[in-house]
């Protein structure tokens, strides 16, 4: 698929990251389908999209959107329940809780019933792409990538793009530039066996362990820690959240 392909996008699993993974393509003019399990996140992703914290019309009394752009997103982006809602979708990015055997199984069931020309996404903090796609057809493969965003998604612009030995340079390449066409700052990764974790996971991961460490041991608390952080290398999301902030999320 090429960029001006993709016009329809169908995010699956409409949760804290689906919402937002939603939210930044519909903003980028993309008709987007949020397919989830529950009737109730997905009116709790409704109202976060439009109405929350980092929702578009907070985006808007910020000076970040302008009107007629978000009444337009609010107006692209559609709910559902039933995974044959998004059959015509050119792009699917999947965000299902961190399930290795979920998320095999889900696209496995998408497989069937999306167009078999659509890309598939997935959303991993840092399942191996290529295990993820195990149940998948070959074909499939040649159009699946990794596209791993950070949380909260319409404020942290990474996108990581994750591309396996079966990936067609066409669909990476596609990836990349409908990252970008959602204002991402598109970091490339390879899909490695054996690893867990991207470029941010795994560097994040070992400065938690480290920071874990200096509380165990009785040598900085977490109030101190975070302060160096912040003051010191600009983390804005420390470890603990005792500064407030989008750090409370970890
Ligand atoms: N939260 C973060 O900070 C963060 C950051 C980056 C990546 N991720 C990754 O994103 C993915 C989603 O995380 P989240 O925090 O949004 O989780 P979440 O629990 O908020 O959302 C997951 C949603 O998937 C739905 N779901 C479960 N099974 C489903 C199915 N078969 N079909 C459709 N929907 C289904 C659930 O009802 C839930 O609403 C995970 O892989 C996670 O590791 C999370």
């Amino acid at each position: 698929m090429r960029p001006e392909d993709i016009k329809q996008v169908g995010v699956v699993g409409g949760g804290v990251m689906g919402g937002g993974i939603a939210q930044i393509h519909a903003i980028a003019g993309y008709q987007v389908t949020i397919m989830d399990i529950s009737q109730q996140v997905i009116d709790d992703t409704r109202h976060e999209v439009v109405d929350g914290k980092w929702g578009i019309k907070r985006s808007v009394e910020k000076g970040k959107l302008g009107f007629d752009n978000a009444v337009s997103a609010i107006d692209l982006i559609g709910y559902t329940t039933d995974n044959n809602d998004l059959s015509e979708c050119d792009l699917i990015i999947e965000a299902v809780p961190e399930n290795l055997e979920l998320k095999q199984d889900v696209f496995a069931e998408l497989d069937k019933v999306i167009k078999p020309s659509a890309m598939f996404a997935s959303n991993t903090s840092g399942f191996v792409i290529q295990e993820i796609a195990e149940k998948i057809s070959d074909e499939r493969k040649t159009l699946m990538v990794g596209m791993h965003y950070s949380n909260p998604v319409p404020v942290m612009t990474m996108c990581e793009v994750i591309y396996t030995p079966q990936a067609s340079q066409e669909t990476i390449d596609t990836a990349v530039t409908i990252a970008k066409n959602t204002r991402r700052d598109v970091s490339m990764c390879k899909d490695m066996p054996g690893t867990r974790g991207f470029i941010l996971n795994r560097i994040f991961g070992v400065a938690r362990e480290e920071a874990n460490k200096l509380v165990e041991d009785g040598i900085a608390t977490k109030e101190d820690i975070d302060k160096a952080m912040i003051a010191g290398r600009n983390w804005p999301a420390a470890f603990f959240g005792t500064r407030g902030g989008i750090g409370k999320q970890w």
